[in-house]
């Protein structure tokens, strides 16, 4: 199994290029089959998650062709199958955003139900519920779920929680549904916005995104639409907290800094000068340690939780203690323990982590858990004095389009190694 092999030491420094956000691009994929008519979809991220969404999308029958750019054209109109398999959901929970547009658009959607993953229970029971509220009948049989309906109907939904994937499969379902549609406490996230604009740019009608309180009125059809997909602020994040941690200064283009406030915020906190623009973002750390911060994660526009893994490895070398406080999902301190491992200092009480600043990291073997927890471990690698190989890199392949070269670009010693073991007896051998 391929893992990350990190020499660290080195301050980043340089240029890099941001990549379009996973979050926004998979939806948006999916969205396209609510339309009669092919989308083509730009600035798409190279990422497994990607791949695993075109093959759900193919599976389906819809057509797919890709050009070098990864601009991906999506022809809806050979669907012919409603159901999204446990082997491609177990690999890929947003995969439960093909039930409201399958409904939607054809009638019936039959999608694996998702079980418990690394982070937490991670139920979907909002989904389903907002989905019987817009008419439809919803059961569970043998793991899949089930949802029917000849039509939806608009109805008010309040969401008891804020949830961006329920948030995103309800809007999608209301566009084609009869009357109007309320979502009230729906997720603010840039990523539900960017959704939105794809959907309207199809003939979709929706008012608030961005807000707590989306209407949509739902339209006999919608047709194809050209559009280009928002950058990733969780990767411009993972990338200046990179540049924080081993006191560098970095370029980040191609980026959305507008939709990064909240850790915008922390980082000036730890004592980074950031500097911006429209579509890019610098960061210097002039060689110093960064400061300790204090950090609660919450839907947006307040801390997220996809970015508390690294402020979690941040602290570990930072001067001064932290307490990282995780609100939106129960068990994601998984890294913790790797992070022990290379010598940090953290206790878990409840859903906090205390971490201690110390001195040095030593580099070790580790494992990533997630997606996020393994951008953490590579970020603390990059500070860990000697070689840290992190395994089971699959997770973020989910996630980061080409992160060893990127970080390479901006002059870590990263590479990828065929496995944890071969790296070790290349070692002896030498
Ligand atoms: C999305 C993001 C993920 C991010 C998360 C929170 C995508 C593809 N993934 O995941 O990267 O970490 O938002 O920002 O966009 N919940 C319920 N019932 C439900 C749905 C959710 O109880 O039906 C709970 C979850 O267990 C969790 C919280 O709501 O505690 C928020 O989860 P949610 O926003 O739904 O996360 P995802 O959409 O799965």
């Amino acid at each position: 199994m391929a893992a990350i092999e990190i020499t660290g030491g080195t301050a980043l420094e340089g240029e890099t290029w941001i990549s379009g956000a996973k979050n926004a691009v998979l939806p948006i994929l999916v969205a396209s089959i609510l339309g009669d008519e092919p989308s083509r979809i730009g600035n798409v991220p190279h990422l497994r998650d990607v791949t695993t969404t075109m093959e759900l999308l193919g599976q389906l029958g819809a057509s797919l062709a890709v050009d070098e750019q990864m601009n991906i054209e999506i022809d809806p109109r050979g669907i012919h199958s409603c159901e999204a398999p446990y082997e491609l959901v177990k690999t890929m929970r947003a995969s439960i955003l093909v039930l409201g547009p399958l409904v939607a658009r054809h009638g019936r959607a039959v999608v694996s139900l998702p079980g418990g993953c690394a982070i937490g229970s991670r139920p979907v029971n909002l989904h389903l519920r907002g989905l019987e509220q817009l008419g439809a009948k919803v059961s569970v049989q043998n793991g899949n779920i089930v949802a029917e309906a000849p039509r939806l109907t608009g109805a008010r939904i309040v969401m008891d929680m804020v949830t961006v994937t329920g948030t995103e499969n309800l809007m999608m379902a209301a566009t084609l549904a009869k009357g109007t549609t309320i979502i009230e406490n729906a997720a603010q996230e840039p990523e539900v916005i960017d959704l939105a604009n794809y959907l309207k740019a199809m003939g979709a009608q929706i008012e608030g995104a961005g807000t707590h309180v989306l209407t949509i009125t739902g339209v006999e059809r919608l047709g194809g639409a050209e559009h280009r997909v928002l950058p990733d602020r969780i990767e411009t994040g993972t990338f200046l907290v990179a540049a924080a941690m081993t006191g560098g200064c970095i370029k980040l283009t191609n980026a959305a800094p507008h939709d990064l406030d909240a850790v915008l915020d922390k980082l000036s906190e730890t004592g980074a000068e950031l500097a911006s623009g429209a579509d890019w973002i610098s960061l210097d750390m002039k060689g110093q340690r960064p400061r300790a911060v204090d950090i609660t994660t919450s839907p947006y526009p307040a801390f997220p939780t996809d970015m508390q893994a690294q402020f979690t490895a941040m602290n570990t070398i930072a001067e001064g203690t932290g307490i990282i406080t995780e609100t939106v999902f129960e068990n994601r301190f998984m890294h913790v323990q790797e992070l022990q491992r290379l010598g940090a200092d953290i206790s878990l009480k409840g859903n906090s982590a205390v971490i201690r600043g110390v001195d040095v990291l030593h580099g070790a073997p580790i494992m990533a858990t997630d997606l996020r927890a393994s951008a953490g471990l590579v970020l603390a690698g990059l500070v860990a004095r000697g070689k840290t190989l992190v395994d089971r890199v699959y997770h973020i392949d989910r996630g980061y389009e080409l992160i060893e070269e990127k970080l390479g670009q901006l002059g870590a010693r990263i590479r990828r190694v065929e496995s944890v073991e071969a790296a070790l007896a290349e070692r002896t051998d030498s």
